[in-house]
């Protein structure tokens, strides 16, 4: 296949992308968040083409995307619980875990089967024209192969699916950075399945209590959970106080120590959402064959530092 065209997001662009979705085709478009490989989510045909697009194992499941939380209502099961979180915090990096609805429409793959369904309403501009235009929900993983670095640019996606995705609609960085916060409330009581763009304490602050998903990697809850996950070709130290000889260093601070090959900061100022905006596009300059591996100064363990964390431990988890 041709590579892909980065186009910018015009009227004309929007309008191309719909047709392309709504004929089954993927299209790869901004979210705040990160940048999402599209497809129309009631067709199985479509969502089959985004799990082999991404090489993606097929009992993962899809986030499928509204415009909405009338739109959203049509597909999952809404308890006053999650219609609180919704009204808080749609649209924005919040994903929820809900009971899909029989008439849902929603392609099985896409909820690899599960009788529950993740719903999220993107706040990027072009991801809401995107989902107006196509008038369908559309199911969309982050816009990487599977098991690496999110991309937070059109040109990561170009860098890693151009050849097999016919159109990447160009929204700017994402601002935030980060995948969404999953929550699944599909059950009795509320429970984490990823830390995200949304913080566990603006999420308890709304809705009380939320359980943290236990990670048993052999049977992840959400298939996300996958151990090994994010990664950067390098191999990734936390916590990193002194240089090993070779080694990049990822920053977060003022002062970084020495004696490193490289050094890119997060945030000078301990930032913890700067930090977050920066982090996947760092890794991917950082991810250099000449450097030994990759050290991360420590980032603390409260707000988005412990979605960063998550990240960085799933990127440092042994490979398989
Ligand atoms: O920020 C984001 O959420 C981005 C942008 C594009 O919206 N999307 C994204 O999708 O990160 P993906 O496919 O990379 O991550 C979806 C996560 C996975 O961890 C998956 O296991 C979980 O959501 N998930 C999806 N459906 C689920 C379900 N029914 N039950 C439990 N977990 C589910
Ligand atoms: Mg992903």
């Amino acid at each position: 296949m041709a590579k892909a065209a980065i186009v910018a997001p015009t009227d004309n662009a929007i309008a191309e992308a719909a047709a392309l979705l709504r004929n089954g085709r993927l299209v790869a478009f901004p979210t705040e968040t990160v940048y999402g490989l599209g497809g129309d989510a009631t067709s199985e045909r479509a969502v089959s083409g985004i799990f082999t697009t991404k090489g993606r194992p097929r009992f993962n499941p899809l986030i499928v995307h509204v415009p909405d939380l009338e739109a959203a209502e049509a597909i999952g099961e809404f308890g006053e619980r999650a219609r609180v979180a919704a009204r808080r915090f749609w649209p924005g990096p919040l994903t929820l875990v809900l009971r899909r609805r029989p008439d849902s429409g929603i392609a099985l793959l896409a909820c690899a089967g599960l009788d529950t369904v993740a719903l999220r309403v993107p706040a990027h501009p072009v991801a809401q024209a995107l989902l107006r235009a196509v008038g369908r929900p559309l199911a969309a993983p982050s816009a990487n192969r599977s098991g690496r670095v999110s991309p937070t640019t059109a040109e990561h996606v170009a860098l890693d699916l151009g050849g097999h995705v016919g159109l990447i609609v160009n929204g700017g960085p994402s601002e935030v950075g980060l995948e969404s916060t999953v929550l699944d409330l599909s059950g009795a009581a509320p429970v984490l399945l990823r830390p995200g763009g949304v913080t566990l304490e603006a999420l308890e602050a709304r809705i009380g209590a939320i359980a943290t998903a236990v990670a048993d990697p052999t049977r992840p809850r959400s298939p996300g959970q996958l151990a090994s996950h994010y990664a950067p070709r390098l191999p990734l130290r936390m916590n990193a106080t002194t240089a090993v000889p070779g080694e990049a260093l990822l920053a977060f601070g003022p002062q970084a120590p020495p004696g490193f090959a490289e050094v890119l900061n997060l945030s000078p100022r301990n930032d913890l959402s700067e930090a977050a905006a920066n982090l996947f596009a760092m890794l991917r300059r950082l991810d250099r064959p000449d450097f030994a591996g990759i050290a991360v100064m420590p980032i603390p363990e409260h707000g988005l530092g412990r979605a960063i964390n998550d990240r960085l431990r799933r990127a440092s988890a042994p490979r398989d």
